[in-house]
């Protein structure tokens, strides 16, 4: 039975996160520039949105870009920001099609104008959309977005709209810039590093994390649903009492 069919359709995660690692390693191998690694990423971001739209995944963030990557080489970040925006104004037309909806999480004002200026109406035309949601996330990390939050709450607090008091985690979690979608419930990392990486710290506190060794540029569906089968086979319990033994269990 080939991979796509041994998927259950009734578990689906409905918010997938990846963490797209392995460009650099790949155009090395290659013997080419780091942003040969980059391009040949862009294929593989292709097929991720289409497989988890064909699945009927309903979030897929991916982490295009983080607040740490600013201190890359200059020509770097400078071909990633064009790259990124060439292939979102190119997709945009075929993502219409295919009913995605596009959103961007991260500090944005940190992009080029023009960079902003491109992704925004591609989110715009996409907006009506009600197939999956592709979050991409820009100049994102974990801390940024948490202390981006707090000051938020802290504004608010100082005029009155918010009463201190009344501060619990559902009221952090609306300030965060994934206020409006669900946690993850999968996260995918390529190319064998084991970390987090300041991605989504908040959201991923119950997470399932699968770490393959394949090089972003190498992914393709079937690694996308070998992630979604490993994941349907756990157990998934958020620190609560194991259908199984009816122990209680640490999360
Ligand atoms: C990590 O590899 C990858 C990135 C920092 C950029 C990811 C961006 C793309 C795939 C471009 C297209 C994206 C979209 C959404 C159209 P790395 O450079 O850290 O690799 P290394 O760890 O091997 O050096």
């Amino acid at each position: 039975m080939d991979l796509k069919q041994q998927i259950d359709r009734n578990s689906l995660p409905r918010h997938v996160a990846i963490i797209m690692d392995g460009n650099g390693r790949w155009a090395e191998k290659k013997g080419g520039e780091r942003i040969f690694g980059h391009r040949n990423g862009v294929e593989s971001v292709r097929m991720v949105v289409e497989a988890a739209g064909e699945l009927g995944v309903e979030y897929l963030t991916l982490y295009a870009f983080s607040t740490e990557n600013w201190n890359r080489p200059r020509t770097e970040i400078d071909g990633l920001m064009a790259l990124l925006t060439r292939a979102i104004t190119n997709e945009t037309n075929k993502l219409n099609k295919n009913n995605v909806r596009l959103l961007i999480i991260g500090n944005v004002t940190d992009l080029p104008k023009s960079v902003h200026k491109q992704l925004m109406q591609s989110v715009e035309a996409l907006s009506e959309n009600k197939g999956l949601t592709l979050v991409l996330a820009l100049s994102y990390s974990g801390r940024w977005e948490i202390t981006d939050a707090v000051k938020k709450m802290m504004a608010d607090a100082a005029s009155g709209k918010l009463d201190p008091d009344r501060v619990d985690s559902n009221v952090l979690e609306s300030y965060l810039a994934t206020a409006f979608m669900p946690d993850p419930e999968l996260l995918i990392r390529t190319s064998g590093e084991r970390r987090i990486s300041n991605f989504l710290l908040w959201q991923l506190a119950y997470t399932e994390l699968y770490f393959t060794p394949v090089l972003w540029p190498d992914y393709r569906k079937e690694h996308f649903y070998e992630a979604i089968i490993d994941y349907q086979r756990r157990e998934r319990r958020f620190g609560m009492v194991s259908k199984k033994s009816g122990a209680l269990l640490n999360h």
